[in-house]
């Protein structure tokens, strides 16, 4: 019987300092497990050879040139680095990618494909890199999806665990005192990391003054929030969800839909709420107390989320 090589890594959402996070503040982000990409090594069909990397929910189906000098596309880039880093040959397989994570929706799809990516390449030539290793490598082709990126996606994703993130510095993780249910919102409108990151480092460079201390007060709100979560005050938690979205409204991240349902899940009672990820659109978070949540889902929904998902982190 073949026994079929498959590898996954998880979506993400970031609780807490995104965009800050660019510029070496704090920042919060936890792995959403339930939600998956996936990785699946898969023969070649007859007559084809070398690698292959097939996205069919991308609409992708690549050969793999290790050789090639500029790769501008993240999942063969991700294929020649790791193949590279591991001084392995191209397999004679195809790898077949699928996800559940919507992209350009602020839950670090593009990371979760090249994570799932790269660890099924390394089954398929026998070899199983360390995390630090393969967060680097992804880390390298998030340039790609996100042009100056803070290594927060890469990080959560990878190690697949609670992070209080800060650029450049060792991973550490964080504990929380009480579960935390949390609601992810999808506006269900596509958008850019990487020209909302450009967007907030040209305020930065034309209006420094203006911009710096809002990035230094969601550093702040990041650091209050790690100590709210650990021992377990979630009505703090949330307010400093509300806090740190109006901040990013400063930063011009934020977009009509993202507000509308910020406002929509706290007028039903949320703790707190606010976007996750590079904004503009893609999915808001809302904490919620675990008695509240199907009448924050059910007002969400009516407030145009075109999905809702409930997760648990304890
Ligand atoms: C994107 O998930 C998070 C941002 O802070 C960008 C980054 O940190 O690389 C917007």
């Amino acid at each position: 019987m073949l026994m079929t090589i498959e590898a996954s890594a998880p979506a993400k959402i970031i609780l807490f300092g995104e965009h800050a996070a660019v510029y070496g503040q704090p920042a919060l982000a936890v792995p959403v497990s339930t939600l998956r990409a996936y990785a699946e090594v898969c023969p070649n069909p007859d007559g084809l050879r070398g690698l292959h990397i097939d996205a069919p929910d991308l609409g992708q189906h690549l050969p793999v040139d290790i050789h090639a000098e500029t790769v501008d596309n993240a999942l063969a880039l991700t294929a020649k680095l790791v193949l590279q880093a591991l001084s392995a040959p191209p397999p004679d397989v195809t790898i077949v990618l699928r996800s559940q994570i919507p992209i350009a929706s602020g839950l670090g799809s593009g990371s979760a494909v090249s994570t799932a990516l790269a660890r099924a390449l390394c089954l398929a030539v026998g070899r199983s890199p360390d995390l630090a290793t393969l967060n680097h490598l992804v880390y390298e082709v998030e340039k790609i999806h996100h042009g100056t990126p803070s290594g927060i996606d890469n990080t959560v994703i990878v190690y697949e665990q609670p992070v209080y993130f800060v650029r450049n510095q060792p991973l550490e993780t964080f504990t929380l005192g009480a579960p935390l249910t949390l609601l992810i919102g999808d506006t269900g409108i596509g958008a850019s990391t990487k020209i909302a990151v450009g967007d907030v480092r040209r305020l930065v460079e034309t209006d420094a003054a203006a911009t710096l201390p809002i990035i230094q007060a969601i550093g702040e709100i990041s650091q209050m929030a790690r100590a709210a979560l650990e021992r377990g005050d979630i009505q703090a938690v949330g307010q400093l969800m509300t806090e740190n979205h109006a901040l990013l409204c400063r930063l011009t991240v934020s977009s009509a839909e993202l507000d509308h349902l910020v406002v929509t899940a706290r007028q039903a009672g949320a703790v707190g709420a606010k976007l996750s990820g590079g904004g503009r659109g893609g999915n808001m978070i809302a904490l919620v107390h675990a008695e509240n949540a199907d009448d924050v889902v059910s007002a969400l929904r009516q407030a145009g989320a075109v999905r809702v998902v409930k997760t648990v982190l304890v």
